[in-house]
């Protein structure tokens, strides 16, 4: 039986499900429910789910391996766009409200403001990302090159932990709980690495060992 996660329509059900948190805002919006600081809403919401959707991104090759559902690799490019573009309504929260679309002075509090720098890094880390995510890309790059190109997803991950960490004033729960599920996240991806260049080094020692057949 072909696997749930190969029809299309999970696709579409995952596609809907990652619009929710839009919908949720577009929602507050209209109903004039955004708490007493709107723009702050608007950060916090969209920071959030930027976060979470890098870390599910994240999540997909491990579960994909462990769980063993190879279909699973069919919802990443998704979950990594939408990633990208909670990351952008998050800027754009901050490039508007915050700095009314003045880019000297957006560029003066990057420079300033540390945890404004590292969230900045980690977006711009998502840019080539996104640019690159389709199938004609991975043709002009090369599997390896766009492979490699692909893993500033972790450096954003990475940065966008700091970024939490060193904006919170005390809630550090939070911020220390994204880092903890990113370093596992690192440290089994460096194990699996480990393991498979151990196996290929084995087999290739074995093919050399063995009396060549005349
Ligand atoms: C991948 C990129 C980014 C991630 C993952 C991220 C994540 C977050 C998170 C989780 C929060 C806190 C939400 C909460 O308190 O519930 C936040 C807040 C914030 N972020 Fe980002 N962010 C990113 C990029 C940026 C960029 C590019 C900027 C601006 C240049 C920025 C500016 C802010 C500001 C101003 C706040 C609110 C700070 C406050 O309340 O004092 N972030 N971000």
């Amino acid at each position: 039986m072909p696997s749930p996660l190969a029809s299309k329509w999970t696709k579409v059900f995952v596609f809907l499900l990652c619009l929710g948190p839009f919908g949720f805002l577009v929602w507050r919006t209209f109903t004039g429910n955004l708490g007493p600081n709107p723009v702050e809403f608007y950060q916090h919401t969209t920071g959030d789910w930027t976060l979470r959707f890098l870390v599910i991104t994240l999540c997909i090759t491990p579960f994909r391996k462990l769980l063993k559902l190879p279909d699973l690799i069919r919802l990443r490019r998704m979950l990594g766009l939408f990633a990208f573009f909670y990351a952008c309504l998050h800027f754009l929260t901050y490039l508007g409200p915050d700095q009314s679309f003045d880019l000297a002075a957006m560029w003066k509090d990057v420079a300033k403001r540390p945890f404004i720098t590292v969230g900045f890094t980690a977006f711009v880390l998502l840019i080539p990302l996104a640019l690159t995510s389709t199938a004609g890309w991975i043709r002009r790059l090369g599997g390896r090159r766009w492979q490699m190109l692909h893993r500033l997803i972790y450096i954003s991950a990475i940065c966008g932990v700091i970024h939490y960490y060193w904006l919170v004033k005390s809630a550090v729960l939070r911020p220390l709980t994204y880092a903890a599920i990113v370093a596992v996240l690192l440290l089994w991806r460096i194990g699996d690495w480990l393991i498979r260049r151990s196996r290929a080094v084995a087999a290739t020692a074995k093919t050399q060992s063995a009396p060549a057949k005349l």
